[in-house]
């Protein structure tokens, strides 16, 4: 019997161990979840420190930080959980979006290892694992709910109808929010990785300097991050060029107020609008404490839930992708063992 015979054949279980590998950036991450919504144990190998000395992620870097790390974040994920190899149902790993030659060392880990333990292959999309990190933050959430995703690559207001189908409302007309956070970063002077680094300026400072209010009111769910970005160099630049002192907090701070602000008042609107209750918010910008606090306190002013991951389930980590998989696991939507990896990939 070959592979696909064997895995045609098996059954789906209630409550499989799915092993999650992620890849797509500079984390090398590995999980084990189970029935899709409880973290048995997680494996994170970070290149952010030496990917620092460059100012941002340096692609080659990446991928061989991967091929020396990919093995030894499953190993640690196992021994963590108190699991041997046969204990894995099914493999779910990152095949798009990211760097290519990143992902293909995690991808090509799993497609080995998924052959040689007879066990199904899973490609999972990272944005869309980026949404399922509320299920594991919240083991009861159910669609219908409003999935505000606001990464490094995609800045979207969703309606999660079922777990397989997202209703796209709106997203990014140019730069995405995290990449806003990262340009101005660099545009302050702050190192890699720059979202936090905005973050912890911003709170020595006041959102007292006029920046545009992307679209506000405008443009339906939509969102446009490019004429922020210029008014902030602007705003430095004119200063630079008179010779004037200003308060790199507080621009910090107005930027990251405009930022911000508008994700939560458009996805609070979609509540409204689709008359559900329940808001979740995934990706990277999630993990900024200005959003967490501004949606929590509008939220609860409106009898909205919000389901907020921790922050180490908004970042890159491999709990996501297995997440992600047990959805595609349970509707038997197996990969074939030519799945290739992919620079880009839509949300919807
Ligand atoms: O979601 P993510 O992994 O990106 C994609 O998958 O595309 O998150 C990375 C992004 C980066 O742009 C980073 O600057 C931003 O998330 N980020 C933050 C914070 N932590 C990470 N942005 C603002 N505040 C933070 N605390
Ligand atoms: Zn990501």
């Amino acid at each position: 019997m070959d592979y696909f015979e064997k895995i045609n054949q098996l059954p789906i279980k209630e409550n499989p161990i799915i092993l999650g590998i992620e890849s797509s950036c500079d984390e090398t991450a590995a999980a084990l979840v189970q029935g899709g919504r409880v973290i048995l144990a997680q494996e994170i190998i970070s290149s952010s420190v030496e990917q620092a000395k460059y100012g941002g992620v340096v692609p080659e870097i990446a991928s061989r930080a991967h091929t020396d790390a990919v093995s030894d974040a499953v190993n640690g994920a196992l021994k963590k959980a108190g699991l041997k190899f046969s204990d894995i149902d099914a493999i779910a790993v990152t095949y798009g979006a990211g760097l290519l030659g990143a992902l293909l060392v995690g991808l090509s880990y799993a497609k080995a290892l998924a052959f040689s333990l007879s066990v199904p292959l899973i490609g999972v999309s990272h944005i869309r694992g980026h949404m399922a990190a509320a299920y594991l933050a919240d083991t009861e959430l159910k669609p219908p709910f409003i999935g505000l995703l606001a990464s490094g690559g995609h800045t979207a207001v969703t309606v999660v109808e079922d777990y397989q189908k997202l209703k796209l409302l709106g997203g990014t007309l140019d730069d995405a929010v995290g990449e806003a956070f990262d340009k101005v970063a660099r545009v302050l002077g702050l190192s890699y990785p720059g979202g936090p680094n905005v973050e912890n300026l911003a709170k020595q400072g006041q959102n007292n300097i006029a920046l545009p209010k992307m679209l506000k009111g405008l443009g339906g769910y939509n969102f446009s991050y490019s004429g922020l970005k210029t008014a902030v160099i602007n705003y430095k630049h004119q200063r630079d060029q008179k010779g004037e002192d200003f308060n790199k907090a507080d621009l910090a701070c107005s930027f990251q107020s405009a930022a911000l602000d508008i994700l939560v008042d458009k996805a609070i609107e979609a509540a409204t609008e689709y008359s559900v209750h329940t808001i979740a918010v995934g990706g990277g910008v999630a993990a900024n404490g200005y959003l967490r606090e501004q949606i929590t306190k509008k939220c609860a002013n409106r009898s909205i839930k919000v389901v907020l991951p921790p922050k180490p389930l908004c970042t890159d980590n491999a709990a996501m992708i297995a997440a992600e998989g047990y959805i595609k696991y349970v509707n038997r939507e197996f990969s074939d063992l030519t799945l290739n990896a992919k620079a880009q990939v839509s949300l919807v």
